[in-house]
């Protein structure tokens, strides 16, 4: 990790699009090597969700690796799992640049990308030629039902397990998925034949209005057969452009938001759901508070754009340290202790 605090003082200096640019070169040459892999691998990390082994609970959260070309570079860091995408059926070119505001508030991050993709065949190659050390995850965006199904038929055998990406505005009526039951329900109709179960990714509220049509679109997805969910999505900043789109508001302010909607959904449907909690994990603590709410696994984006590729062998480190001074043997212990 020595030489990217070297190159720390430089990459902030650029402006953050050429930063994440300078970050994808160097993860595509797999510049940071094994170092992290170790850390990351201690008997008391490993977990499960939805069927799925785990080393350790840490993802990489959709939208950093969107066409599966780091997921190598990924595993080395020491992340449990990589999920790559948002995969779109075609090539997307997203919004203009500029797609990102750093720091528009502490540890914060603004973005609008406006989920550009490379599509379902590009990343069916990429995945194909990986070998991955760790469990990949696809998360799937598109414009309508029969999109979604097609990425999801298209890399079929290529993933441990999904994503449903129902929080970006992309149905027909300009709603998104989680605001239109209908469209959610034929949405999840088509993704029935599929034998595994997808996690359901729903965006952070701050109303009470917001909370119960989210938890309502829940049991839409339960009584259908669909229990795993990650929450959260970016929160939207519809006063807080980036160039020419709305910005989606990731990092430390959304933690707690994020941890509201697990302890929400632990509330209301207890065991009968599986959780992946995101939303502004920057300590080990903060990971541990999501898993002791109900959360399985816990997945992490700004933080490695923002604190660096050291960011999952320091989380690792940390949540060992808390769960020991919790008394607990193990992250399986730790998941819904909080009752
Ligand atoms: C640059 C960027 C791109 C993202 N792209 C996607 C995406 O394509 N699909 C998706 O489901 N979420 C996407 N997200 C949301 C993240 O997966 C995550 O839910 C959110 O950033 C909160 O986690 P964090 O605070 O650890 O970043 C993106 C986030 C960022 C910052």
């Amino acid at each position: 990790m020595g030489l990217y605090r070297l190159i720390r003082p430089l990459l902030y200096r650029l402006p953050p699009d050429l930063t994440h640019e300078a970050s994808m070169w160097a993860f595509r040459r797999r510049i940071w090597g094994l170092s992290s892999r170790k850390e990351g691998s201690d008997p008391a990390l490993q977990t499960r969700v939805a069927g799925i082994e785990l080393n350790n609970p840490f993802g990489l959260a959709a939208g950093y690796d969107k066409n599966g070309e780091i997921t190598k570079s990924m595993a080395d860091l020491g992340f449990g799992f990589v999920v790559v995408g948002s995969v779109r059926p075609h090539f997307h070119p997203g919004n203009p640049r500029p797609w990102f505001i750093r720091k528009a508030y502490d540890g914060g991050l603004v973005n609008a990308m406006g989920l550009p993709s490379k599509g379902t065949s590009h990343v069916r190659e990429r995945l194909g030629e990986a070998t991955s050390q760790v469990p990949l995850f696809v998360s799937i965006a598109g414009d309508t039902a029969p999109e979604f199904a097609s990425v999801r038929e298209g890399l079929d055998g290529l993933a441990a397990g999904w994503e449903i990406n129902i929080s970006c505005p992309n149905t027909e009526t300009g709603r998104t998925f989680e605001e239109d039951p209908k469209a959610l329900a034929e949405l999840l109709d088509l993704l029935r034949p599929f034998p595994d179960r997808p996690f359901l990714k729903f965006s952070p509220y701050l109303r009470e209005r917001e909370r119960d049509r989210t938890l309502e679109m829940a049991r839409l997805a339960l009584r259908r057969g669909f229990p795993n969910f990650v929450l959260t999505n970016t929160l939207a900043m519809p006063e807080l452009g980036v160039g020419s789109a709305q910005g989606g508001l990731s990092g430390r302010p959304l933690f707690p938001l994020a941890l509201q909607a697990i302890q929400d959904f632990r509330a209301e449907f207890g065991d009968k759901v599986q959780v992946i909690g995101v939303g502004g994990v920057t300590t080990g603590e903060q990971a541990f508070q999501m898993m002791a709410a109900g959360a399985q696994a816990v997945e992490v984006l700004t933080a490695l754009i923002l604190r660096g590729p050291g960011v999952v062998r320091r989380l690792s480190r940390e949540l060992k340290e808390v769960l020991r001074a919790n008394g607990l043997e193990d992250v399986k212990e730790a998941v819904g202790s909080a009752e």
